[in-house]
């Protein structure tokens, strides 16, 4: 069974539309560690345009699962993460004008800041894990710098609007787990996942964790929080 981390990002982003203090992303990950979650994934980006300093820091205390920070290999964001000791740390890509993350790393071309950063956040006891697109050379690239894991960028199998591309998508991310495998990193995945596009890539086998908030959240938006985590966490009983 692979583990669900739920990403809160989107209970900051409308608590953020009004400048008040709700809904409180740490409410939303104490109601989704009860009905399953095994993680917190949040992104501290560098605008701040939902995560806040606060939420980080009282996530810290109240995360009983694991909390996964996400965030650029910027000097601030390392700073921050020594400080705070999130459980995991996901390396992520940042530009500031995108709506959500775009593209996984380039672990090739930013290998040297990339590998430096792996490093200060493994001394510091943080496990690291790169959001990478599932290439090949990319998935040498991170193991080369010694990160414990990736995650697997699922935006494009998400994207393709024909079945044939996304058996396309699918059978890249399939070569991507077994190289992973092969060469010993852990796999997560995420990105652009829903109720509908997870059974596929479970049915694949090999990744341990998926971080997934989009489609959660909309869901919770009309069903509630506790049954949207509870119907996800049951489709990754398959996996
Ligand atoms: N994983 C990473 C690295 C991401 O940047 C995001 C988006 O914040 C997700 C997973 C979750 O993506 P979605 O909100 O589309 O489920």
């Amino acid at each position: 069974m692979a583990k669900l981390g739920l990403n809160v990002d989107h209970i900051a982003t409308v608590r953020q539309a009004r400048g008040g203090a709700e809904p409180d992303p740490v409410t939303a990950a104490a109601i989704g560690e009860m009905a399953g979650a095994e993680g917190i994934t949040i992104h501290l980006r560098e605008d701040r345009r939902h995560i806040q300093d606060r939420d980080l820091e009282i996530l810290r205390r109240t995360v009983k699962s694991k909390l996964n920070l996400e965030m650029a290999a910027t000097q601030e964001m390392v700073r921050i993460a020594l400080a705070i000791k999130p459980e995991q740390v996901t390396l992520v890509p940042e530009k500031r004008q995108e709506l959500t993350t775009e593209g996984g790393l380039d672990v090739i071309v930013n290998h040297k800041l990339i590998a430096d950063s792996v490093k200060r956040l493994k001394d510091g006891g943080i496990v690291v894990s790169l959001f990478i697109d599932p290439n090949q050379e990319q998935i040498k690239a991170a193991k080369k710098s010694d990160t414990d894991y990736i995650e697997i960028h699922t935006g494009s199998y998400a994207e393709a609007d024909t079945w044939e591309k996304q058996q396309h998508e699918l059978e890249q991310i399939d070569t991507a787990i077994k190289l992973a495998r092969k060469v010993g990193l852990g796999i997560n995945a995420g990105h652009g996942l829903n109720y509908t596009n997870i059974k596929a890539i479970t049915s694949l086998g090999g990744i341990e964790e998926y971080n997934i908030g989009h489609s959660i959240i909309a869901r919770a938006m009309l069903v509630g929080l506790d049954r949207a985590v509870r119907d996800m966490v049951e489709l990754l009983k398959y996996a």
